[in-house]
């Protein structure tokens, strides 16, 4: 796919909800209810993390049965997770980094994939090959929105998706950073709540963050 293609697909994909929760799931059986209380608090992007041997029957259990939700792959460290990603029916992958192996495997097939920077030396690696909409991780503890500023300086066209250090607390301040698409983290639903099933606590936790608004949306507003 050209990355024109690549980059409208994700713009789409990440206006679609203002905060993106970053899952880290050990029981592919708690999926589902998950999946459905982050729908129906208005968070429809959601991003599972392959770091658990769970992961890839909960995303597929997603993509299956919650066709509301958006599922984005994230921990996509190698070629073989893109192929994985690719397999399970993702709409997106995601990564924490960027290595050429990932961009060049990217670039041969469908999925879009977004790389994940913290330097001027990724983003040209990422720039130089068509990649404008990236993941800025771990965004807090690499500068936090200064770091955007100053990256916006010889890359003003690249927009980001922050995570990494981001919760209720300081999501809307991110948020309205002109260069900030959308903003991830595990906050909405942390690791202990997902194993307690705590899908009142998590929706309510996502109804709060659906309702923040995006620098782009509040401008119109
Ligand atoms: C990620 O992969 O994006 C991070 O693990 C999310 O970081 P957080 O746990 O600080 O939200």
């Amino acid at each position: 796919m050209s990355s024109g293609k690549v980059y409208a697909r994700l713009s789409e994909v990440f206006a679609l909800a203002p905060v993106i929760p970053v899952i880290t799931i050990e029981d592919a059986a708690a999926a589902v209810p998950l999946a459905r209380a982050l729908v129906a608090g208005g968070l429809r992007v959601v991003e599972i993390t392959l770091r658990t041997d769970a992961a890839v029957d909960a995303a597929r259990a997603i993509v299956a049965e919650v066709p509301e939700a958006v599922v984005g792959v994230g921990t996509v460290l190698t070629r073989a997770d893109l192929e994985r990603a690719a397999r399970i029916g993702a709409a997106f992958a995601i990564s924490p980094g960027v290595s050429l192996d990932l961009l060049q495997a990217a670039a041969l097939g469908d999925l879009p994939f977004v790389p994940g920077i913290q330097t001027a030396s990724d983003l040209i690696t990422c720039v130089t090959r068509g990649y404008e909409l990236v993941k800025f991780f771990p965004a807090v503890p690499a500068g936090g929105l200064a770091t955007i500023d100053a990256l916006g300086g010889p890359f003003p066209t690249v927009r980001f998706c922050p995570t990494g250090g981001i919760g209720e607390a300081n999501a809307a301040q991110w948020l309205a950073h002109p260069k900030v698409v959308a903003v991830g983290g595990s906050w909405v639903a942390p690791v202990a709540d997902i194993k307690a099933g705590a899908w009142a606590t998590i929706e309510a936790r996502a109804r709060r963050a659906s309702a923040l608004l995006p620098y782009s949306q509040a401008a119109q507003a």
